[in-house]
């Protein structure tokens, strides 16, 4: 900066504003920069990318990302494991650093999730398995009740939306999934649950979350009918989470697309909440994509795919998000499931936009690009 005394004034200050801007002005744009004003970009997230573990994760989702959700922390099993509802009874540590982080940094922070028949806590999961269930109705309806207003009114104000009810819909046919809160309980529990997280939370937005909406036309009329029931029955919910776990050419962009529309002429939010593609590795038979048919896991490194598995992958990507931004009035969040392939709960099928190295893969940049398709920018 010696030189600098021998400029004039203005051009000292000139190249100094220059020598500051340039970095900012080199930087590449990023996804959550790119859909500002369309929706929020979210990544689901695991405790070592918000404890300190793993920083050059932690960098990354700063820099992408606008949105996170718990991939596991919020679970019932994870955050109740034990019966009662002290606070001995809870593991809130894992969970409460997870929404720290998202308040730091003011992301909008998801809550995931209050219900759910999969990942319950080993006690109640035992219930779940048997044929006769010992637990009575007041029992697994006091357990809900206590949970959901522990949990929401915990992070009150600081988790903005939370998947209050989680897959309770059946593949194949569709209807309601014999759970153990219907089994038990009977149908109203999910009213009931929407409305204690209301009571616990009013101002948070509160979703029924699932997946195969956009590839089996049963299961989707079935939430649609599950949504018309929560609404006459007084359940305030705000929005319905597409999963998104996704193959490479199902379901259709085209039925993707028209699920969406369905769901957005009921005036609800829509959200892509777990978006991944298989890229490589066979499609279930049924289709079904959700808990325990995810496919494609197994632990080792994620395989390294051809330069055309790389640009089919893109490609698919590209038109998806096509069809979000189409919708972007209605969409107001896409949440990838997992940060890089090594990390996602599909590792093995290579799902996701950023590689091992925390690199960007060619989907990364069809994401990017495809928001070109919605024109010059407009606030919502
Ligand atoms: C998955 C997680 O990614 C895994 O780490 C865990 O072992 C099982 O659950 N639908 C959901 C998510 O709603 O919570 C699931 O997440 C994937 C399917």
């Amino acid at each position: 900066m010696r030189s600098l005394r021998h400029l004039p004034r203005a051009a000292a200050i000139f190249a100094a504003f220059h020598a500051a801007a340039l970095p900012a002005l080199r930087a590449q744009p990023t996804l959550k920069d790119t859909y500002r004003g369309m929706f929020h970009l979210g990544a689901a997230i695991r405790p070592d990318q918000v404890n300190g573990r793993t920083p050059q994760a932690a960098e990354l989702i700063l820099r992408e990302f606008d949105s996170i959700s718990p991939e596991n922390v919020l679970k019932v099993g994870p955050i109740h494991p034990r019966p009662g509802n002290d606070d001995s009874s809870y593991d809130f540590a894992p969970a409460d650093q997870f929404v720290d982080f998202g308040v730091k940094h003011k992301l909008f922070t998801i809550g995931h999730t209050l219900c759910w028949h999969s990942q319950l806590p080993a006690w109640l999961d035992q219930q779940q398995k048997s044929a006769e269930p010992t637990i009575t109705k007041a029992e697994l309806t006091q357990f809900l009740r206590d949970h959901i207003m522990k949990v929401v009114g915990r992070y009150k104000g600081r988790v903005h939306g939370w998947d209050v009810v989680n897959e309770a819909l059946n593949d194949g046919a569709g209807g309601y999934r014999q759970t153990i809160f219907h089994r038990v309980i009977g149908q109203d529990y999910l009213v009931m649950a929407f409305k204690w997280a209301h009571e616990a939370d009013p101002a948070a937005e509160l979703y029924y979350n699932d997946y195969n909406l956009d590839a089996n036309d049963a299961k989707r009329t079935s939430c649609l009918e599950l949504i018309k029931y929560l609404r006459a029955n007084g359940a305030p919910i705000t929005g319905v989470g597409m999963q998104g776990h996704y193959n490479l050419n199902t379901p259709s962009a085209a039925k993707v697309d028209e699920t969406i529309k369905l769901f957005a002429d009921l005036g609800l939010k829509v959200m892509i909440t777990e978006l991944d593609v298989r890229a490589v590795g066979a499609a279930p038979v049924t289709g079904a994509v959700g808990a325990g048919g995810g496919g494609g896991r197994g632990r080792g490194a994620p395989p390294s795919l051809t330069a055309e598995q790389q640009q089919a992958l893109a490609q698919r990507y590209a038109d998806l998000f096509a069809v979000f931004v189409k919708h972007r009035a209605a969409i107001t969040r896409v949440t990838f499931w997992g940060l890089r392939d090594t990390d996602s709960w599909r590792r093995a099928s290579s799902p996701l936009i950023f590689d091992d190295h925390y690199q960007p893969k060619p989907a990364y940049h069809a994401v990017l690009n495809a928001a070109k398709s919605a024109g010059p920018a407009k606030a919502k």
